[in-house]
Parts: C-alpha cells; sequence; structure tokens
C-alpha cells in the first residue's frame, strides 16, 4: 500500500468524523456524505491497495470491511461504516431498507441501477405494504446516491465487467431492525446479518 493510497481513504474517514461531529440531522449527513464520496471516487488506486479484487474468472459478490465505527446515526455516535462491494454482471439485491439508518452507495468501477420506492401500508390489511417507484437512476463511476432512514430501495450492477460499489452506512447493521420486502405478495420481512 502507497502513503498516498492510504491517505486518500484515511482522510475521508477523518473528514467524515469531523463532519458528523457537527452535523447531526441524518439526510443532511447522507447529503453531505455524496459529496465528499464523489471526490474519494474520483483518486485512482486506492481501493485496489486495500482489498484483493476477485480476478475476473471467479468474479463473485463480496463484501470488504474498509471501516467500522462502533456508534453512527441515530445512536449518537459520529461514526459510520464503509463496505467495498464486488458484484457479478447483472446482480441485484433484494427491495430493502436499512431501518433506521442512512445509506450512500457510490460506484468505483462500474455502472449500476439505483431505485427508490414510498412504502405505504395496503388499506385494509394490516400486515401488507404497497411499494411505489418514486426514483429511478443510473449511476457512472464517480457517483454517488443517498437514501434516507426508512427509505426502500434496490441497486443492481449494469455493467458488463468491473464492478466495485462502496457502501457507506450511519451505523453497523448487523443489530438494525431492518426489512426486505416483496412486491408480489406485498410482504416484508426482517432482514438479518449486515446487509
Ligand atoms: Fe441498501
Amino acid at each position: 500500500m502507497q502513503t498516498s493510497e492510504r491517505t486518500a481513504f484515511g482522510s475521508f474517514v477523518a473528514d467524515l468524523h469531523e463532519l458528523f461531529a457537527t452535523v447531526t440531522d441524518g439526510r443532511q449527513q447522507a447529503d453531505r456524505v455524496v459529496a465528499r464520496l464523489e471526490i474519494l471516487l474520483r483518486e485512482p488506486g486506492w481501493l485496489e491497495s486495500m482489498i484483493d479484487v476477485p480476478a475476473p474468472e471467479d468474479y463473485r459478490f463480496r463484501n470488504f470491511l474498509l471501516h467500522r465505527d462502533e456508534l453512527g446515526f441515530p445512536a449518537g455516535g459520529s461514526g459510520c461504516m464503509v463496505l467495498a462491494h464486488s458484484v457479478p454482471p447483472w446482480q441485484a439485491s433484494p427491495i430493502h431498507d436499512h431501518g433506521p439508518c442512512w445509506v450512500v452507495y457510490g460506484i468505483y468501477q462500474g455502472r449500476a441501477q439505483l431505485r427508490r420506492y414510498r412504502v405505504a401500508p395496503e388499506a385494509g390489511l394490516s400486515a401488507a405494504f404497497r411499494l411505489e417507484e418514486t426514483e429511478r437512476v443510473s449511476l457512472d463511476a464517480g457517483q454517488a446516491l443517498a437514501f434516507y432512514p426508512g427509505d426502500a430501495h434496490d441497486i443492481r450492477s449494469i455493467a458488463p465487467d468491473k464492478r466495485l460499489i462502496l457502501r457507506i452506512t450511519s451505523q453497523d447493521l448487523s443489530q438494525v431492525e431492518k426489512y426486505n420486502y416483496d412486491p408480489h405478495v406485498y410482504t416484508r420481512r426482517p432482514a438479518a446479518g449486515g446487509d
């Protein structure tokens, strides 16, 4: 790892800590992270120096933990969690939320389509939810997008070759109440793990 590459990511994390110490609103934090992440994404080479990028013939979904603090929004800390995903072509996430946490996705290599949904209770059915797509964007390398606390969303890789995506969440999600949504049967179920 070259010192300049370590500094690019280290400076990014330090800037976020400084930001979260003064900006405590979740939506404002997420918007500011988008702007700062797009600066980091334009720095060449720093991510490859931190992770073992899967070879093209063995390209599979993997999480790489780059940074984890104990507490962030909404738990009152000034931290966050940063993952890099290697994503096979055309792989899509389920529609999901991250509970009370915000999330920012940024494209390091490749291209992705992201969709945001409004979740509305289905009239007359206490456990049912209706999803309305409210936003659909395609991000190229160097671009980022925020989803706010409670936003349902999905993300699909639409790049044929290189696909590295950054994900920043306001907390480690492993202990957060969050949901995956099934739009075909209008239900949601608790999502496990840190995804
Ligand atoms: Fe997500």
